[in-house]
């Protein structure tokens, strides 16, 4: 039996946990969750965002599954996101993009998955204002070595373990070039120790353009992390947008798995949530804990109920709530796919 620690989320977030909760359970898997608490439900309760004993949970688990947490814009408490990532190390941030029959979208061909760095870059949490009057401030970005190396050779371990054959890592070297500079020859050293995967690199701005032309001619795509966070939601736009787009963020000892889109609270509490992306998010889970056929069973239970179109939710042309969805989802499951 595995245990996993379990954050609700805000905004959506508990609708759609329950909803994939009920379908990973339904697939047999032994698992148990451990729910503790983050975000504004927090706030409430510890007066913190990111209490002490949620991390412990998490640590000792060594796997949490987790709904969208909320961040206010432009002040008040820090990203919990962030700061998960950073306190537990969770170096690579993986998002897979597959097209999903049914939905309705540019492409028919799309499958990669953008390799993010997590915890270094434009997002190491140090910004200060300049001048005493805040009329100037600076961020900064650090890259290093170690950062690097990890997460460009866990693309080149996933490219070889999933049987992919070519890594992409994007870059902004040409005007960035003591940070990303070094990421990308960071890069170079290491593709020559995978001989076995195709290597090359493209320039940010050039990159996003070739996406949106041609998304087939990638596969593994490794960058830093806001050139990460930017390209994975252009990506998901790619097979349809954020509700069906999943995430696992790994580092040595812990793993955490959530969708990548946020708390939508323009559609909160209006059982119109898709529950898809954290499902499919459920599903990497499974294979993580070492339960692939439980994992393949809820993708292609999923992927029928999605591409037959009779029982989706709204922004997937349908009219079907979050729990109309999942017991579509789980009776095909319980046909056994
Ligand atoms: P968002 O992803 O919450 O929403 C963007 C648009 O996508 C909205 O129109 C929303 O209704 C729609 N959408 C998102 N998920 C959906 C789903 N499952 N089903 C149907 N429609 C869905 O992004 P937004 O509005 O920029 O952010 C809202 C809050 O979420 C912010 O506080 C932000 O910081 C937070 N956030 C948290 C993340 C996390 O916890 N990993 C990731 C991204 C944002």
């Amino acid at each position: 039996m595995t245990t996993v620690t379990l954050i609700r989320g805000d905004g959506i977030g508990p609708e759609i946990m329950d909803a994939a909760i009920e379908l990973i359970e339904a697939t047999g898997a032994k698992l148990s969750w451990e729910e503790k608490p983050a975000g504004t439900a927090a706030i409430e309760r510890f007066g913190a965002p990111l209490p002490q004993e949620t991390i412990n949970s998490i640590s000792k688990n060594g796997i949490a599954f987790k709904g969208p947490l909320m961040t206010p814009v432009g002040g008040g408490f820090r990203s919990v996101n962030v700061a998960l990532r950073q306190e537990l190390d969770l170096y690579a941030n993986v998002r897979p993009a597959t097209t999903l029959q049914g939905v309705t979208s540019k492409f028919e061909d799309v499958n990669l998955v953008v390799i993010r760095e997590n915890t270094q870059g434009l997002y190491s949490g140090i910004e200060y204002h300049v001048d005493p009057q805040q009329q100037a401030a600076h961020a900064i970005s650090i890259i290093s070595r170690y950062a690097s190396e990890r997460v460009i050779r866990f693309a080149f371990e996933y490219a070889r373990s999933q049987q992919r054959r070519k890594v992409t890592l994007v870059h902004k070297a040409n005007i960035l070039k003591l940070t990303t500079g070094l990421f990308l020859r960071v890069g170079r050293e290491l593709a020559a120790q995978y001989p076995d995967i195709e290597f090359n690199d493209r320039i940010i701005d050039n990159m996003a353009m070739q996406l949106v032309l041609n998304p087939a001619q990638f596969d593994v795509i490794v960058t830093t992390n806001l050139f990460g966070d930017i390209l994975s939601d252009l990506v998901s736009g790619l097979i349809g947008g954020l509700g069906v787009a999943p995430s696992g963020n790994y580092g040595e000892e812990v793993a955490i798995f959530e969708a990548i889109h946020g708390t939508a609270p323009d559609i909160a509490g209006q059982a119109k949530a898709n529950p898809t992306a954290v499902t499919l998010s459920g599903a990497l889970l499974l294979r993580h804990i070492g339960c692939p056929q439980e994992s393949v069973a809820l993708e292609t239970a999923l992927r029928h109920v999605i591409k037959e179109g009779q029982h989706v939710t709204p922004d997937l042309g349908g009219s079907a709530s979050t729990q109309s969805f999942c017991l579509a989802v789980k009776e095909v499951l319980r046909a056994g796919g």
